[in-house]
């Protein structure tokens, strides 16, 4: 089978995989002043999630968000996303102020979201049938991508049949498949092994560096943020805002080398240093808070 990453032999906007002069012109990110609120599950009071928050991100950047669980990540992602409208505030993509979600933004979700009734590949080649692939061109996509993601053999089976690491891998290669020019993760590779994280790391940036396309990726992991991003975003709590920005100049292409291991630990350990001060803070004993 062709390579993923090869272009061959493909009709449906396949070519984008390879590099163009313009690639980087599409795919500007603009969240401006927003601000997030939800009902109270208990007496329906709006309590405040996000924002103010802005912040912008350049086509064919890789910005990680990073920050303690509750601050407001997936929130901000899914604004982003179309999926749901800000409480205030605005987002806009390429100069077009975001109210739905579009094809042009892929979303991975921290929790899958594969269709359960669609075999894995159908699940993949939905985003090129979409987009106007036959289903003989779409099934070949989705073919190359689940073989890209590590699950060559699993187009067949159904998402019940996978465990939580290939399900999560068969949502990241439906998202790619898509080809979005904004591209939307939420913890994408969190459930899966040490190993294959890795592995999925270096081929996300493999992908990444072809196409150019905007990554906005949200992880727990400093680590991870040192390794992928070209901006690192720490968010802080109560509700989520940026607390602080951390642009990453070591070359992409070096980052997995042993080599370069120090400095990308060097890296982690400063991200690692802001999103201790962005914890919440707890109560002391007697009531008073710790800062
Ligand atoms: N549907 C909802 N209804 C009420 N509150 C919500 C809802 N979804 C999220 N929240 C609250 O909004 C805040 C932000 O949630 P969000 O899921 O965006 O955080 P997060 O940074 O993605 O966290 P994690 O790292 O744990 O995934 C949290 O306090 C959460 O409890
Ligand atoms: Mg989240």
């Amino acid at each position: 089978m062709a390579s993923a990453l090869s272009g061959a032999g493909r009709s449906y906007r396949h070519d984008s995989l390879a590099a163009t002069p313009d690639k980087c012109t599409l795919g500007r990110v603009e969240v401006k002043e927003v601000c997030h609120e939800y009902l109270s599950p208990t007496d329906k009071t709006p309590v405040a999630a996000l924002g103010p928050v802005s912040l912008q991100v350049s086509a064919g950047e890789f910005l990680c968000l990073l920050g303690p669980s509750g601050c407001g990540k997936s929130t901000l992602l899914m604004i982003i996303a179309g999926l749901f409208n800000p409480t205030a505030g605005t987002v806009v993509v390429d100069g077009v102020a975001v109210t739905g979600p579009s094809r042009e933004r892929g979303v991975v979700f921290q929790d899958y979201a594969l269709l359960p009734w669609k075999t894995v590949r159908s699940n993949v080649a939905l985003g090129p049938r979409l987009a106007g692939a036959s289903r003989r061109e779409a099934n070949q996509v989705a073919d190359e991508f689940l073989e890209l993601v590590g699950m060559p053999q699993a187009g067949d089976r159904y998402p019940h049949e996978l465990s939580g690491g290939m399900r999560q891998r068969a949502a990241v290669a439906r998202t790619l498949a898509a080809k979005p020019k904004v591209l939307l993760m939420d913890e994408p590779f969190a459930a899966v092994d040490a190993q294959t994280r890795g592995v999925l790391q270096e081929e996300l940036i493999g992908i990444w560096a072809r196409t150019a396309q905007t990554v906005v990726f949200v992880t727990h992991s400093v680590e991870e943020a040192a390794l992928l991003a070209d901006r690192v975003v720490v968010m802080s709590t109560g509700p989520g805002r940026v607390q602080e920005e951390f642009p990453v100049t070591l070359p992409h292409e070096d980052r997995f080398s042993r080599e370069s291991a120090t400095r990308v630990a060097e890296v982690a350990a400063s991200l690692l240093a802001s999103v201790r001060t962005a914890q919440p803070r707890r109560p002391r004993r007697g009531g008073s808070w710790s800062g």
